[in-house]
């Protein structure tokens, strides 16, 4: 196995591949990407293996080609509603009173907030601490090393149904790789396309994918809230091709090249042909007709986006900037529609933050999940290269918390 670190996105509408690899002197760069459409998928969940494999397959060989490196295994991610998330208090009493907060107490204080009942259909995917709190005084990152009788802390506990995971595992696995680690593909996304100083004010995540729309909240540089909403881009080209009467990929096609999400941004005399069905003529129709069956839809995905974190996140500070990736948020006025909808101005595609030898294709906000994968575990990889190379990495939290084996958790999908 060569020194390379393989990213695999399997969307509802595209499986994507982004191979990295380390210069002589410690510098990840990316060397191939590959993309190819999925049709096995739906709302993000596989439900064909045999054609998830074969999209598995032609994504991973194009990378291949690109990068000139055999693959074997990868890194991968999953989302969609099949993600549960859950906040959890916990405290304890620091072992030594009026002492040193040590690892052991931090460790402690995290299987504090774990011990909820989990389901026997469900898995743990993530344990993700946000800050602590010391003898009451709150907000504190990195608590080790304080002197302390009293230790809390709040975690966001993420969990996949398991036979949803698997059945991801096993597509990667007939396709001829082995899967190394997963993890949640809106976390994936967030180490390519926030920035720190947007993970640190609060920000909002949405990737606006074929099948489903996923968001991460993030506050104080930690996950807070996870959700999705089970309506993507293929609804709004199935309502362009049930209001025209025209074929899903003709209708995908008129969205592609003429679709727009903000009326303001339409000439009124830019006109839209759609071609005819069964002998009808064909129809041109103004852009602006096409744009008033795009953006309710639209809208309406960032409305229920809007009302979930508002539920989810009563009890948290203002979210802030909103950062958009997907291929939706490739739509003309998507930007526009979103501030709209979320009251701010604070909006922003995010595409990919640059990487050594970064491929043009692949510095896109419908790369962010592939790209983050590689980013995820490849900072692993540079600080263990070799267990990296040979078996499941230990992803470690970003912020100095703790530290749950992720390739504990996969070992429980096989
Ligand atoms: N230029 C564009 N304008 C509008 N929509 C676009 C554009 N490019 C891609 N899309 C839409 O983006 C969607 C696919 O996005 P993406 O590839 O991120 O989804 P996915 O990752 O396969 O799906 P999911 O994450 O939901 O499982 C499709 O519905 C497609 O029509
Ligand atoms: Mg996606």
């Amino acid at each position: 196995m060569s020194d390379i670190v393989v990213g695999l996105d399997i969307g509802t509408s595209n499986v994507r591949v982004v191979v990295a690899s380390y210069t002589e002197d410690g510098n990840l760069q990316v060397v191939g990407v590959g993309t190819s459409p999925s049709t096995g998928l739906k709302k993000g969940v596989v439900l064909n293996i045999e054609s998830t494999k074969q999209a598995i397959n032609a994504a991973v060989e194009s990378a291949e080609l690109m990068s000139g490196h055999e693959i074997n295994c990868c890194y991968t991610a999953i989302g969609g509603n099949q993600i549960e998330s859950i906040n959890q208090k916990g405290f304890v009493a620091v072992e030594h009173q009026g002492g040193e907060i040590t690892n052991s107490d931090v460790e402690r204080v995290i299987e504090a907030a774990c011990s909820i009942q989990i389901p026997p259909d469900r898995k743990i995917l993530h344990v993700l601490p946000s800050t602590y709190t010391v003898d009451g005084n709150e907000g504190i990152k990195d608590p080790r090393s304080m002197i302390a009788w009293r230790l809390e802390t709040e975690v966001l506990i993420v969990t996949v149904a398991v036979t949803t995971a698997q059945n991801l595992i096993r597509s990667i696995n007939q396709a001829g790789y082995d899967v190394k680690n997963l993890m949640l593909k809106t976390l994936a996304a967030s180490r390519s396309i926030i920035t720190k100083e947007e993970r640190e004010l609060g920000a909002v995540l949405i990737d606006l994918g074929g099948g489903t729309t996923d968001v991460l909240v993030l506050a104080d540089d930690a996950p807070v809230c996870t959700c999705s909403i089970p309506v993507g881009g293929q609804m709004v080209t199935k309502d362009i091709s049930i209001v025209k009467g025209i074929s899903f990929d003709t209708a995908e096609k008129i969205k592609l090249s003429a679709g727009c999400c903000w009326e303001d941004y339409i000439d009124k005399y830019e006109e839209v042909l759609i071609p005819g069905v069964g002998g009808r003529p064909p129809e041109a129709i103004s852009r602006k007709e096409l744009c008033s069956i795009i953006q309710p839809r639209m809208e309406e995905i960032f409305t229920l986006v809007n009302e979930k974190i508002q539920v989810q996140t009563s009890s948290k500070k203002n979210v802030g900037n909103i950062v958009l990736c997907g291929g939706g948020s490739l739509m003309p006025g998507v930007v526009e529609l979103a501030a709209h909808v979320f009251g701010t101005s604070a909006v922003r595609i995010g595409n990919p933050l640059k990487m050594g030898g970064m491929i043009e294709e692949c510095y896109s906000p419908e790369f962010a999940t592939a790209t983050g994968i590689v980013l995820s575990f490849a900072e692993e990889a540079r600080k263990q290269p070799e267990k990296n190379r040979y078996s499941p990495v230990e992803a470690k939290q970003n912020n100095g918390g703790i530290f749950k084996k992720l390739g504990d958790y996969l070992k429980e999908f096989f």
